[in-house]
């Protein structure tokens, strides 16, 4: 593994600012020993503000607009999430793409406005089970690199987080062949998109009903640099040790 391994806990419509931030410090407190592995809190946007945190810790965002301003009614733009210190920022998830509408379009927009302020994005990509079924997975993964990473230079400020709808939130994880199937996919379309950048560098992670039981199953796929993970970020417990098995199992990958 090239790049420094990734857990970040996407706790999307869930936790006060009270509560996210009783979290991220009883959190803090069980990490002490932890810096291989940046983690990453992504609380709702109320949960940011006024949130200081430290290496190997950041704080990220959920979703962003891609003008600096303007009349665009319940929206936030980068530069507010950037006042708050947030380094990342979730783009294209699959429930903004599927419950939200967003479209590659969108997603490129937003790619583009948080790159050019400085930020990195996690640009999530996967497909349902639909596509998945019929065949349609890498074709999926290809336009959807494709059109959201248009207009971008370079890999150097990226995380990529492979999501197949079917396994977020449902408690089916993809298998070790699908994964590493899906992220060498990857790896070739970025290689082909960005032809002089060093692809090795680009943190590439799985998302998908991770789990302390499966997180060391998965880690360990070849590949594999961290992972996005919901359901289980939102309990200190279950978020702690998964982080705990990335920085064990990373000694050895
Ligand atoms: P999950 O969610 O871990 O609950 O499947 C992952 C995600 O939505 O990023």
């Amino acid at each position: 593994m090239v790049a420094t391994p990734i857990v970040a806990g996407n706790w999307k419509m869930n936790k006060t600012p009270t509560e996210a931030c009783s979290f991220i410090q009883e959190s803090v407190n069980l990490l002490l020993d932890i810096d291989r592995v940046k983690v990453i809190f992504l609380p709702p946007f109320t949960g940011l503000f006024d949130m200081h945190v430290e290496h190997p810790f950041s704080l990220g965002a959920q979703n962003c607009h891609w003008e600096d301003q303007g009349a665009f009614t319940g929206e936030i733009s980068v530069g507010m999430l950037k006042d708050c210190g947030v380094s990342y920022v979730i783009v294209g998830h699959s429930e903004r793409r599927h419950v939200f509408s967003e479209t590659n379009d969108w997603i490129n927009r937003k790619v583009k406005a948080i790159i050019a302020a400085d930020l990195i994005p996690i640009l999530c990509i996967g497909e349902t089970f639909e596509q998945r079924k019929s065949g349609q997975t890498n074709q999926v993964l290809e336009e959807q690199l494709q059109d959201g990473l248009e207009m971008i230079n370079s890999l150097e400020k990226l995380v990529v987080a492979y999501e197949p709808v079917w396994a977020i939130g449902t408690g089916i994880t993809a298998s070790v062949e699908q994964v590493s199937g899906a992220l060498s996919l990857v790896r070739d379309i970025l290689s082909i998109q960005f032809s002089d950048s060093n692809i090795d560098n680009s943190p590439i992670i799985y998302g998908g009903s991770v789990t302390p039981t499966n997180a060391e199953e998965l880690i360990s796929v070849p590949g594999v640099d961290g992972f996005l993970v919901g359901g289980a970020s939102l309990n200190i417990e279950s978020f702690t040790s998964i982080i705990k098995i990335v920085d064990k199992i990373i000694l050895n990958k």
